[in-house]
């Protein structure tokens, strides 16, 4: 089996500065070396062009809406190609906008079923945002929903169905998007679900509401875990996934042998301690990637 890892570090999705440099830091605490011991063939492509946000001060107003678009195309063509090839891709962020392009790209073909970990819903449209911040939408515009240049990036039109997303680790949600997301269809596991029924039973179950689809992405926002594992993130949120929960989830995930794609995301070196954020992200990839304890 082989690996294809690509960076996206793309920060425009948000106003802290600092995720551009997740790509640097998941290298940097070694996700090549570590899958090539777990014995996959790994190729790193390097990372894809994003426009610098101190040239685009006329992009601001739009919330940098154009570049995030083009980068997205490209996000696009890169996943597809993966998938054409025959690899497994590894997206590292960059914010978690890069997932409209990656998540589209990787659905191309095929439908695939997305694990969804993250502290929020990204289930925001520019009329319910409360910060504009378009890395609080991507789930939305995967779903055909916001502004419709990203919606149609790489073909037209909606990339998911609601019956194939499920979200793991929800625990803050804005007003609005809690209404949309209700409503939604997605299956959603908060923290709640996993504090009263455990995340190895909520993980089978999120597994078994996806067992349409023979292809798996998991999109790791690494907000999802507690801030206290991982102080390098932008949006943090307390009583998140601690260690061995986000361990076993992954854990679970690799036994099902399906997954054919992750994203790695909102990874913020500039507020991390020694790489900590990256080294577990790098952790739990072993373990989604099949590493056994024993
Ligand atoms: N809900 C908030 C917003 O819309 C936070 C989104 C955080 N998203 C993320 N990918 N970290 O701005
Ligand atoms: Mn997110
Ligand atoms: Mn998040
Ligand atoms: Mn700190």
């Amino acid at each position: 089996m082989r690996i294809r890892i690509i960076g996206l570090p793309m920060d425009l999705g948000q106003s802290q500065r600092g995720v551009d440099m997740g790509p640097g830091a998941l290298r940097y605490a070694g996700l090549f070396a570590r899958l090539q011991r777990l014995g996959y063939e790994v190729e790193d492509i390097g990372n894809l062009d994003v426009p610098v946000r101190d040239n685009l001060v006329n992009e601001k107003e739009l919330r940098y809406l154009p570049s995030i678009k083009a980068v997205s195309e490209e996000a696009y063509r890169a996943a597809r190609r993966a998938v054409e090839e025959g690899w497994i891709p590894i997206f590292m962020g960059g914010d978690h906008s890069v997932s409209i392009g990656t998540i589209g790209g990787v659905t191309h073909h095929e439908p695939t079923g997305v694990i969804w970990i993250d502290a929020h819903g990204d289930f925001n449209t520019p009329d319910t945002s409360e910060t504009g911040n378009i890395h609080g939408m991507s789930l939305a515009v995967l779903l055909g929903e916001g502004y419709q240049e990203l919606v149609d990036v790489g073909r037209p039109g909606a990339k998911l169905q609601p019956s194939d997303v499920v979200m793991i680790g929800v625990r803050e949600l804005d007003a609005e998007e809690r209404n949309r997301l209700r409503r939604s269809g997605v299956g959603v596991y908060s923290m709640r679900d996993i504090d009263e029924r455990g995340i190895g039973t909520i993980t089978r179950e999120a597994l078994s509401r996806l067992s349409h689809l023979r292809r798996l992405h998991v999109t790791l926002d690494m907000d999802g875990l507690d801030p206290g594992e991982v102080p390098g993130v932008g949006t943090t949120s307390p009583g998140g996934l601690t260690y061995r929960e986000s361990q076993l989830l992954m854990e679970i995930i690799a036994d099902a042998k399906r997954l054919t794609s992750l994203d790695i995301v909102e990874i913020n070196p500039i507020l991390d301690h020694q790489n900590r954020t990256a080294k577990l992200a790098v952790e739990l990839a072993a373990s989604v990637f099949g590493k056994r304890i024993i």
